[in-house]
C-alpha cells in the first residue's frame, strides 16, 4: 500500500526511518472487542478549527492517518453539525483499501452513521445521495424526518429529549458495527466522553498557533476527567505529531 507523507515513530521503539502503511495499520489496528475511536486534529494551542474549518489544521501526514483509520473501521460516526458544516461527501476508498478490507473479511466500505437530534439533514447532500453503503441516522424517538431522508438512509431511534448514545452505540454493535471511528465534532465528542463511551483518541497536533477564537475539540456540558494512557507518538517531517491514547 502507498506510503504518502513520511511519518516515523518517536515512542515506543523510536526510529528515524519512515514507516510504511502496513506498520501504521499494525500500530492503529482493529480492537478485539467493540471499540470507539475518536480522530481529531488540533493546533499546538488547542484549536478545533482554523478560519472555521478543520482543513486548515490538517496537513498531508494527518490526511494519511485519517484515510487509514477510515479503512480500518466498520462504521464512521459523525455529528450532524460537522456533517453540515464541513459538507461531508460520500465515503470513498481506493481499490487498494477496498481490497485490504475484503481480504480482512470486511465490507468494501464502512457505513456512515450520522448523529442528529433535529433531523435537519439534506437527503441530497452527497454523503447520503452518493453513499456506496446505505447510511444510518442515529436520532431521537420523536424527531420528524424531512421528505426524502428515509429514501437514502435508515433511521435508528434512541432517546427522548436527546439522542441516547449508550443505547445507540449498543444498537450499532448489534448490527455488526463494532469498530467505530468518530470524526467529531466537538459536541458529539463531549457527549460521548460524558457517557464514558470513548475507548481511544487519535490526535494530530499541527505545528501551528491558531490564536484565540476557535473552540476546543470537545464542547458541551462538563463531565469528570478520565485517564487515557498514551500508546504511541509518531512524528512527520513537517512537525506534525500523531498521538494515540487508548484505554487498552
Ligand atoms: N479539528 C477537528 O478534527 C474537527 C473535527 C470535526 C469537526 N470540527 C469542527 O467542529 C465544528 C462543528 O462543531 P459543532 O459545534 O457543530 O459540533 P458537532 O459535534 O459537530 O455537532 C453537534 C450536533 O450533533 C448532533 N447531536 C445529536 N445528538 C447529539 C448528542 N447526544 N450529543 C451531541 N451532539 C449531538 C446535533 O445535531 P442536530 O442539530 O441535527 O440535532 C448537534 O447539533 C466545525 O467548525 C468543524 O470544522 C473539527
Amino acid at each position: 500500500m502507498s506510503n504518502g507523507a513520511p511519518i516515523s515513530v518517536l515512542w515506543p521503539d523510536p526510529s528515524p526511518e519512515p514507516v510504511d502503511d502496513d506498520t501504521l495499520i499494525a500500530r492503529y489496528g482493529r480492537a478485539g472487542q467493540p471499540h470507539l475511536r475518536m480522530n481529531f486534529v488540533t493546533s499546538v494551542d488547542g484549536a478545533v478549527s482554523l478560519d472555521g474549518y478543520s482543513a486548515g489544521l490538517s496537513g498531508a501526514p494527518d490526511k494519511r492517518v485519517f484515510g487509514l483509520l477510515r479503512m480500518l473501521c466498520d462504521a464512521l460516526l459523525v455529528a450532524a453539525g460537522t456533517l453540515r458544516h464541513e459538507g461531508y461527501r460520500a465515503i470513498r476508498l481506493d481499490e487498494r483499501r477496498r481490497a485490504w478490507r475484503r481480504s480482512h473479511g470486511l465490507t468494501e466500505y464502512p457505513t456512515l452513521v450520522v448523529v442528529s437530534g433535529s433531523l435537519d439533514l439534506d437527503p441530497a447532500q452527497a454523503a447520503f445521495a452518493d453513499a456506496p453503503v446505505r447510511p444510518v441516522v442515529l436520532t431521537r424517538r420523536d424527531a420528524t424526518a424531512p421528505p426524502g431522508l428515509t429514501r437514502v438512509a435508515d433511521l435508528v431511534r434512541h432517546g427522548e429529549d436527546r439522542v441516547d448514545l449508550v443505547a445507540g452505540l449498543a444498537d450499532l454493535r448489534r448490527r455488526g458495527l463494532g469498530q467505530l471511528l468518530c470524526e467529531g465534532g466537538p459536541h458529539l465528542f463531549g457527549a460521548l466522553t460524558a457517557a464514558d463511551l470513548v475507548d481511544e483518541v487519535c490526535l494530530s497536533i499541527a505545528p501551528l498557533l491558531a490564536g484565540a477564537g476557535p473552540g476546543r475539540i470537545t464542547a458541551g456540558a462538563p463531565s469528570p476527567a478520565r485517564h487515557l494512557p498514551l500508546r504511541h507518538v509518531l512524528r512527520a517531517d513537517d512537525g506534525t505529531l500523531l498521538l494515540r491514547h487508548a484505554r487498552h
